[in-house]
C-alpha cells in the first residue's frame, strides 16, 4: 500500500452547472479544509479534514496551503506534432496546414525527434496543469508510440491514435488506407488499455480522407466497438465547402462521419463552429461530442463556436474544451478558458437582440456566458463527460483516478494579489463565491502562471520553479 494524502482547500464539481441556470453553486464542491487520501493513485477518502483524518491515525498528509485543488485539466483536442510551431503569422487552416504544420509532422517519423518532441510536449502539457490529453499524432506509428511512451513514463490517462489522412497533403504525411488499417491495427493491440493509455481511431479530417480511408475507419470501430473516435469537423469555410463537394450524397458535415458509422459515443468532432442546428441536434441524439477550442478558433480566424447553442437543455450536445495546440497558440487550459469566455460574450451580443431583433433568443444568449462554475466543469468533469472517461478522473469522488492541480491565485501579472484582495482580503477565499471569484480572476487576468503544482495518479510531476 503506498498511501498519499493532501491537505488544503478543494474545489471540484459533482454536476454541470448548466443545469443549475441561477443557482450553478449547486453543481460545485468547496472544501476550505480538506483532505485527500490515495492508495497507489486511487483516491480511497476525500471530505473536510475533521471527518476524513480520524480514520487514518497517523498519516502525515503533503499540505498544500494557500492554493486551490482543482481535478487536473483535460485537453480533448491537441496536437502533439505541432508543439514547435505554435503561433505562425498570418493564415486560415487549409495554407496554414500546409505551410507550417505538415513540414513539421513530416519529421516526427523519426524516431529521436518524436522522442524529444513528446518530452517537450508532456513538459509544457503539465506546466499549464493538464493531466488527461485526447491527442493527434501523425500517420507514422513511430510518433503514436513515442506519444504514448512518454505518456507511460509518466502514467497519464491520454487517448490517441494514428493519424488518418490519404489525400490533400504531401507525402511523408500521408498513408493508404491499407496502410492506415495495418497500423491502427498494431497499435491498438499494442496500447490500448495498457496502463492508462486509451485508443482513438483518428480520421483526421473528413477533406484528408477518401471513401477507403473512411471505411477502414468504419471497419476499425466495428472491430473495437470499446474505442474513441477523433476528428475534426465544421471548422473552416473553405474546409467545409471542400467536403460537401466530395460528398455530394451527403447534407452537411457530420453527414459524412455518419455514413461510415462513426457518430455516436465516444466519438469527439474537434471545433464544430459551422454546425447546423440540425447537426447539433444529431450529435445530441447520439451521444457524440464536439470540442470547443476557442484559441484556435480565434488565431486562425476559424469562426465563432455556438456555446449558447451546445448547451441548449432540449438538446445538449456533450462538450470538452481544448488548446487545438499549434492551431491554439496556448498549452494552457487557462488560456483556453480566456478566449472561451470572450467567444461566449461575443455569442452574448450577438443573440440578445442588439444587433439583431429578429435572431433574439435571450436563453442561448444567457447560456454562453461562461461562469467560472461553468469554466472549470469545461475543463474537468464536463470535459470529462465530454471524453467517456468521467468514471476514471474529473472530481475528487472516492474510486477516481488521483490527477489534480493547485492553482495560486496570487500568481500572475503583478496586481493580481492586489486585485484578488478586493475580493476576500489576504487571507485568500474562504467560500466557494470568494473561491469562484478566484478562480474567475484567473482565467481572465492569470495563465499558466496560476499553476503551481501538478500530480498524476498521486504523485507531482509538475512544481513551478
Ligand atoms: N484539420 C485537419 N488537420 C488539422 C490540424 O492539424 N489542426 C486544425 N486546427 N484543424 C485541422
Ligand atoms: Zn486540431
Amino acid at each position: 500500500m503506498a498511501i498519499t494524502a493532501i491537505r488544503g482547500t478543494f474545489f471540484d464539481f459533482t454536476d454541470d452547472p448548466w443545469k443549475h441556470v441561477g443557482s450553478e453553486h449547486d453543481a460545485a464542491r468547496f472544501t476550505l479544509d480538506g483532505l485527500l487520501v490515495i492508495d497507489d493513485g486511487i483516491i480511497v477518502a476525500f471530505g473536510d479534514f475533521d471527518e476524513v483524518a480520524p480514520s487514518y491515525p497517523g498519516l502525515d498528509p503533503t499540505v498544500i496551503a494557500d492554493r486551490i485543488i482543482m481535478p487536473g485539466f483535460i485537453d480533448g483536442h491537441i496536437h502533439v506534432p505541432q508543439t514547435r510551431v505554435l503561433g505562425a503569422f498570418g493564415q486560415q487552416l487549409l495554407p496554414w496546414l500546409n505551410d507550417t504544420v505538415f513540414p513539421e509532422e513530416a519529421k516526427y517519423s523519426d524516431r529521436g525527434y518524436a522522442r524529444e518532441g513528446s518530452e517537450r510536449f508532456f513538459e509544457n502539457v503539465l506546466a499549464g496543469g493538464t493531466t488527461t490529453v485526447q491527442a493527434f499524432t501523425t500517420t507514422s506509428p513511430v510518433a503514436t508510440e513515442e506519444f504514448f511512451e512518454a505518456a507511460s513514463r509518466r502514467n497519464m490517462l491520454v487517448i490517441g491514435g494514428v493519424t488518418g489522412i490519404d489525400q490533400f497533403a504531401p507525402e511523408g504525411t500521408t498513408s493508404t488506407p491499407e496502410q492506415f488499417y495495418a497500423d491502427s491495427t498494431a497499435m491498438i493491440e499494442k496500447y490500448h488499455g495498457t496502463g492508462r493509455n486509451l485508443y482513438a481511431i483518428t480520421p483526421r479530417f473528413a477533406l484528408g480522407a477518401t471513401e477507403q480511408l473512411l471505411e477502414a475507419c468504419q471497419k476499425l470501430k466495428q472491430e473495437h466497438p470499446d474505442l474513441w473516435v477523433n476528428t475534426h469537423i465544421s471548422e473552416n469555410p473553405a474546409e467545409i465547402a471542400g467536403v460537401l463537394q466530395a460528398h455530394p450524397d451527403c447534407t452537411d458535415y457530420l453527414g459524412v462521419y455518419e455514413k461510415y458509422d462513426l457518430v455516436g459515443p465516444k466519438f469527439s468532432g474537434g471545433h464544430g463552429i459551422w454546425l447546423s442546428d440540425n447537426e447539433f441536434a444529431r450529435m445530441s441524439d447520439s451521444g457524440a461530442a464536439v470540442v470547443f477550442c476557442p484559441c484556435s478558433n480565434l488565431f486562425l480566424g476559424s469562426g465563432v463556436f455556438r456555446l449558447g447553442k451546445a448547451t441548449d437543455p432540449d438538446k445538449r450536445v456533450r462538450m470538452s474544451f481544448g488548446t487545438d495546440m499549434g492551431g491554439g497558440n496556448r498549452f494552457s487550459m487557462v488560456s483556453v478558458l480566456d478566449e472561451a469566455y470572450k467567444v461566449g460574450m461575443l455569442g452574448n451580443t450577438l443573440l440578445d437582440g442588439s444587433t439583431n431583433r429578429v435572431t433574439q433568443d435571450l436563453a442561448q444568449s444567457e447560456r454562453s456566458k461562461l461562469s467560472p462554475y461553468r469554466a472549470f466543469w469545461s475543463v474537468t468533469l464536463g470535459g470529462a463527460e465530454g471524453l467517456y472517461i468521467d468514471d476514471r478522473v474529473g472530481n475528487f469522488e472516492v474510486g477516481k483516478e488521483a490527477d489534480f492541480v493547485a492553482l495560486d491565485y496570487t500568481a500572475g501579472p503583478p496586481a493580481m494579489a492586489w486585485h484578488q484582495e478586493l475580493f476576500f482580503g489576504d487571507a485568500g477565499p474562504t467560500t466557494m463565491e470568494e473561491a469562484a471569484h478566484a478562480l474567475f480572476s484567473i482565467m481572465m487576468v492569470g495563465d499558466d502562471r496560476n499553476v503551481d503544482e501538478t500530480w498524476v495518479s498521486g504523485v507531482r510531476l509538475y512544481k513551478k520553479a
